[in-house]
């Protein structure tokens, strides 16, 4: 199997979608539209979106927040099930870490990556802070 990174925005984001769904990273099948906008609205404003490809098909993706001089935040980090533990995930993070070497990464991580995170370099930062009512403002939280 060989896997092509892509750094676009212009997605098939009913695809995205789909993912978010495989992972079940989303839940409701009747916000499919609204989490769509959403989703499309926030890859696109990021700073960079990679993607991973077996051949045509979609397997993967994660995206940066930046400010490019300082900090960037990944978000989104997605491996479909069929792909996973095949090392993409590994290579998503090592691409965003090459496309910008000298900014202090940080990401929230779901409980069940938190070792893979660790064995991408990341470690728990026991300070780092959200706004509690924060998920209610936000469309695919709620
Ligand atoms: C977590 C996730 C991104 C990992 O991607 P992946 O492509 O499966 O991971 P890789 O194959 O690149 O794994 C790299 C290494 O991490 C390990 N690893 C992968 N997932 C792991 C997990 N959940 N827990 C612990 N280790 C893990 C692999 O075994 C591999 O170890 P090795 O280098 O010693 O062989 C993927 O499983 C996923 O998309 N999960 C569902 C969505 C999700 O929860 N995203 C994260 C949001 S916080």
């Amino acid at each position: 199997m060989k896997i092509l990174l892509k750094e676009a925005k212009d997605l098939d984001y009913e695809k995205v979608v789909d993912i978010f769904y495989e992972v079940k990273f989303l839940k409701h099948p009747e916000k499919r539209e609204a989490y769509k906008e959403v989703i499309e609205k926030a890859f696109r404003h990021s700073q960079l979106v990679v993607s991973a490809w077996d051949n045509d098909e979609l397997v993967g993706f994660v995206r940066v927040l930046t400010d490019e001089a300082l900090f960037a935040t990944i978000w989104n980090m997605m491996i479909k099930p069929s792909h996973q533990k095949r090392g993409i995930g590994k290579m998503l993070i090592q691409k965003c870490l090459e496309v910008y070497p000298n900014l202090h990464f940080f990401l929230f991580s779901g409980e069940q990556c938190v070792d893979f995170y660790k064995k991408m370099g990341f470690d728990t930062h026991h300070y780092g802070m959200y706004l509690k009512d924060g998920m209610k403002r936000c469309v695919i939280y709620n």
